[in-house]
């Protein structure tokens, strides 16, 4: 149907990048982006009216959004038609709007597009060679000035090498290590690299990108002072195994992953190091504070777990404490059995409920309510954590 809508309206539609990418290569991307030749808002108005679907529309950018009925969503943009043009200039060589809107990004591989219109729906449009270097397993920028004119581009270039197992092509390879070297990340507002930063700790493997970023010396060049030793990538790959059971545990979690992580990259730092990264990255405030409390309470907490006799103590330190801390916790110790008791808390006790609710204290047992219903029902938590009592009884 988007396709015939296109093909009325007499305008081109284009699914592109990421998706495009992932087909290709057989990886899960369930983020649509369509790009028309026209005004994308009208188009998306359209879209959304024949689904009987939500649109959000952004005017300026000529942006939209159709949520449809089912959850899934498109992202629909206008390829730029705009031309800025000096009064004396020559005319521009006439180049199709989806050719300038690919040219601005960052990689070939993210260039390829699909057409939609019914006619010729399924047609693979490849201005830039991006399937060759796909098959080629090559990261490759369109241009000389990309790092240049977007430094965030060295972290995604090396996020996608290791999120595909590609190579930067050689030239690519070159450029990438000059823009490293000429600091040119003193020059992009710090929120957009905390933003790339934070899709890398997002990656299945946080640790094979950041190991890469060491290689390139990016690490060093974000973090004048950051140590990134075995005991750093130890904790990581810990971190990593305790985030997949977490996903498998808790499917419709939704916690911020990426904080623990970066907990964990910055845990062994100065403090006023710490503060210092944070600041440079423009981390929102309460992100900032997670992470500063990790670095802070890490250590005393896992101490005072380990000196625990009772599940029940173990229970009261952790319930003050976020998801997030608690995943960086079960990480952090060495011992299995310390871990143990940690994810024991976020799969079981946490949630653990007396079977006699305060109702019951009044009706069954004709108590008056007060102070001491909290402190009965709070014994009853503790003594199915502590496994005095089954826990249905
Ligand atoms: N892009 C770019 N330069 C950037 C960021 C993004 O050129 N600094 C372009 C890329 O070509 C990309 C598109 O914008 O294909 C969308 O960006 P994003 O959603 O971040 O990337 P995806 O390719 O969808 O990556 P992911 O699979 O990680 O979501």
């Amino acid at each position: 149907k988007i396709g015939e809508t296109a093909e009325n309206l007499g305008i081109n539609a284009y699914i592109i990048g990421g998706f495009v990418r992932d087909l290709i290569i057989g990886r899960k991307n369930f983020d649509l982006d369509v790009v028309v030749e026209g005004d994308a808002t009208e188009f998306a108005k359209k879209i959304a009216k024949l689904f009987n679907a939500k649109v959000h529309t952004f005017d300026r950018f000529k942006t939209a959004t159709v949520v449809f009925p089912d959850g899934n969503r498109i992202d629909f943009a206008s390829a730029r038609t705009e031309v800025y043009r000096s009064p004396g200039a020559l005319p521009e060589v006439d180049m199709a709007p989806l050719k300038k809107d690919l040219m601005r990004r960052d990689f070939t591989i993210n260039t390829l597009a699909v057409k939609i219109n019914s006619k010729d729906f399924g047609k693979l449009i490849d201005f830039f060679g991006g399937l060759k270097d796909i098959k080629d397993r090559k990261i490759r920028v369109l241009h000389s000035l990309s790092f240049v004119e977007d430094p965030t581009r060295i972290l995604r270039a090396l996020r996608f090498a290791t999120r595909y197992r590609f190579e930067l092509g050689s030239h690519t390879e070159k450029l990438l290590k000059m823009a490293v070297q000429r600091k040119l990340f003193k020059t992009v507002e710090g929120q957009r690299i905390y933003h790339e930063l934070k899709q890398i700790m997002l990656e299945d493997n946080p640790l094979r990108v950041l190991n890469k970023l060491e290689q390139y010396k990016v690490l060093s060049s974000l973090f004048d002072n950051l140590n990134w030793n075995r005991w750093e990538k130890d904790l990581f790959e810990r971190l990593r195994k305790v985030v997949i059971w977490h996903k498998l545990n808790f499917p419709e979690s939704s916690i911020n992953y990426h904080l623990p992580f970066f907990g964990a990259l910055f845990l062994k730092e100065d403090y006023e190091d710490v503060n210092r990264y944070l600041s440079f990255l423009s981390v929102p405030e309460k992100e900032k504070k997670e992470i500063l409390d990790m670095c802070r309470l890490i250590i005393p907490t896992i101490k005072r777990i380990e000196k625990a006799k009772k599940n029940s103590e173990i229970y009261s330190l952790l319930k003050s404490k976020s998801e997030e801390f608690i995943l960086l916790l079960a990480a952090y110790p060495e011992s299995e059995e310390t871990r143990e008791k940690i994810l024991k808390y976020l799969k079981e006790w946490k949630d653990v409920k007396p079977l006699v609710s305060g109702k019951d204290l009044i009706n069954r047992f004709k108590l008056k309510p007060g102070p001491i219903f909290k402190e009965i029902l709070n014994k009853l938590k503790y003594a199915i954590i502590d496994e005095k009592i089954p826990e249905d009884n």
